[in-house]
């Protein structure tokens, strides 16, 4: 049994039902938490994700941000000087929507709600992004599904999400830090007593870029890529309706 068995973590339904209640219980520190467990590199990641989306083919398109929380990735698009769509911004967790909504405009549309069954019809999404969300699914095929059905045929889809790095010595380093350093963090300023242990167990866990890039081609997506950022502790997937 792992960490996140014995926390009863599991995938299917009930994993959902305990994302959504950590990101609820963590809302009020998250995006705090974000920057100092990042040291602010997380805007860095964000900002080259949206590099890849090529909003600029489509400026006045409309964008999902899928499993958005507090809005930092779709906030990174609409603060493009020459971007003048929209952000449609899903997330189960209320409280985060909350949490973020001072710090969005009018480009910027919330929606609560699932990211496995999201109440649009097919094909109206000019682009996709996922911030750091992917992992927290509990199908990940079903919502690499959902995604290919809401995008129209040749739009991008592009997926931050933490991994782990190739090299050994930054890989030593990075376990280090994921295990004994951001945990420790992540409580005390969190008051969740478990939260910041699942973001390790749950990056352990999760797909290597490799397989993650074979889901996304049996989902239908087409010129799938990736890249490692910051030595592979964070991934950027590309890939193409
Ligand atoms: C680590 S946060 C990332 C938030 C934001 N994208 C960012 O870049 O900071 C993960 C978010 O995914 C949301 N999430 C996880 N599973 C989801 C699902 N099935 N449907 C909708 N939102 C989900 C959580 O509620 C949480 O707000």
């Amino acid at each position: 049994m792992n960490d996140l068995e014995e926390q009863g973590i599991y995938d299917g339904p009930s994993k959902e039902v305990q994302i959504q209640k950590i990101f609820s219980e963590i809302a009020p520190r998250y995006d705090l938490l974000n920057h100092l467990l990042s040291a602010n590199i997380d805007k860095v990641w964000r900002k080259k994700a949206i590099g890849h989306l090529g909003w600029e083919v489509c400026r006045s398109g409309c964008y999902l941000d899928s499993c958005a929380g507090t809005f930092d990735l779709g906030l990174e698009l609409v603060k493009e000087d020459d971007f003048s769509g929209a952000v449609v911004a899903g997330d189960f967790a209320l409280p985060m929507l909350k949490r973020g909504l001072p710090k969005i405009t009018s480009q910027i549309l919330p929606v609560c709600g699932d990211a496995l069954r999201m109440p649009f019809p097919n094909e109206i999404f000019d682009g996709a992004m996922v911030g750091f969300g992917i992992r927290n699914l509990s199908d990940l095929d079903t919502g690499f599904a959902e995604l290919a059905r809401l995008l129209r045929p040749g739009a991008k889809l592009v997926i931050l999400e933490f991994s782990v790095p190739p090299n050994w010595i930054l890989r030593k380093l990075y376990h280090f830090y994921f295990h004994n350093i951001l945990p420790v963090i992540g409580r005390m300023l969190s008051g969740h007593t478990w939260a910041y242990t699942y973001l390790p167990e749950s990056v352990k866990d999760f797909p290597e870029p490799q397989e993650l890039s074979e889901s996304l081609l049996q989902a239908g997506f087409q010129e799938v890529d990736w890249k490692y950022l910051t030595g592979g502790v964070v991934t950027i997937h590309i890939a193409v309706r």
